[in-house]
């Protein structure tokens, strides 16, 4: 059995890009693998976060996995900072990876902006915090949305370098696994852009907390073009804002964009938008009441992930002892 590992972070209420790129793939894994979900909250500190804002977040993102139907007994749901080991690994990354390679990173040429001087060092060194959080469970498969590709290509670099370095054969290639129609979803206000939690614009995603009215009033003012929809998926190409809905309307449907056009070409947006509204509220309804259920008892909550944090701790532990060993670290 594959061991799986994915982390998210905990920077605002989980969207639909973050469901349909990410946490329903997690689910769907869960028959198959030994799955380990973690929030990664000392990701999150690479960018400023109001200290409480944090707290509450990385509680509601780690209730949304479990709404979303990631079970915590049987698999391993937690939060970063709660297991030590990644940050030990991590360190040891830090020295494995080249200035050269972080350089090339295109999420760091992102986030940054133009002024990268003003960038916190823990946002450069992102990906091989990334990396530690895999490889600390020798976790050979991870679920991610198409954006993450780059970072676990460099995630392969540094064991790489690791094995070929100190003549070992300690930590495995991993695979990433990038799933589902929906791979990437579209911001509803511009269809080059991906939805994110952190635009600025609330109108640009769809949150799983949404009421049914938000989400209606989102699909009604997103951005569209005023042509009917085509017959064929090459009928999309050039017009990334109806792609991008009949995407997720393929998405939460169980089907593919030509099914969806099967069913709605000729059609305009106008029959299609209610359509899609209704679909997604059938979907993200019940997950936003077992959210909120779940944030309804801290305790209970905070005692999931405590279990969590120890069986995580139990598996990354003795492999980050080993790799501390292998690089000449003193164990006395
Ligand atoms: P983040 O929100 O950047 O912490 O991302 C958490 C997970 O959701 C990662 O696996 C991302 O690749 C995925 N993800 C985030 N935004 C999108 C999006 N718009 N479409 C698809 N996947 C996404
Ligand atoms: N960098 C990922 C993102 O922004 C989150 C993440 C952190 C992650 N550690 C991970 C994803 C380990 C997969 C595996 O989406």
């Amino acid at each position: 059995m594959q061991r799986i590992f994915s982390g998210i972070q905990p920077s605002g209420i989980p969207t639909l890009g973050n469901y349909l790129g990410a946490i329903r793939n997690w689910v769907a894994l869960q028959g198959q693998h030994e799955c380990i979900y973690c929030v990664v909250d000392l990701h999150a500190l690479t960018a400023w976060q109001e200290p409480g804002v944090l707290r509450a977040r990385t509680r509601e993102m780690a209730a949304s996995i479990i709404a979303c139907g990631v079970d915590p007994q049987k698999h391993i749901v937690f939060h970063q900072s709660a297991v030590p080991a990644h940050v030990r690994l991590a360190w040891i990354f830090n020295c494995v990876a080249r200035l050269g390679w972080l350089n090339r990173m295109t999420q760091f040429k992102d986030k940054a902006g133009s002024d990268r001087e003003a960038a916190s060092a823990g946002l450069y060194v992102y990906p091989n915090l990334m990396a530690a959080d895999i490889h600390a469970y020798h976790a050979t498969r991870v679920p991610v949305g198409d954006d993450q590709r780059q970072h676990l290509e460099l995630a392969n670099d540094i064991a790489q370098k690791f094995n070929h370095d100190y003549e070992v054969d300690f930590f495995p290639n991993i695979e990433p696994l990038i799933l589902g129609p929906a791979a990437r979803v579209m911001s509803l206000r511009d269809g080059s852009k991906k939805m994110s939690k952190s635009d600025p614009s609330d109108q640009s995603r769809i949150n799983l907390t949404d009421s049914a009215d938000e989400i209606s009033n989102k699909i009604k003012r997103a951005k569209t073009d005023p042509e009917p929809l085509p017959e064929s998926v090459a009928g999309l190409e050039n017009r990334p804002e109806a792609r991008n809905l009949v995407g997720i309307y393929a998405a939460l449907s169980d089907g593919s964009s030509a099914d969806v056009l099967a069913q709605f070409a000729g059609q305009g947006f106008g029959k299609f938008k209610p359509a899609l509204a209704e679909l997604l509220v059938e979907k993200l309804r019940p997950i936003a009441d077992e959210t909120t259920r779940l944030l309804g008892d801290p305790g209970a909550l905070d005692a999931i992930l405590r279990d969590g944090a120890r069986r995580a701790a139990a598996i990354a532990d003795p492999i980050v002892a080993e790799a501390e060993r292998i690089v000449g670290l003193l164990k006395v």
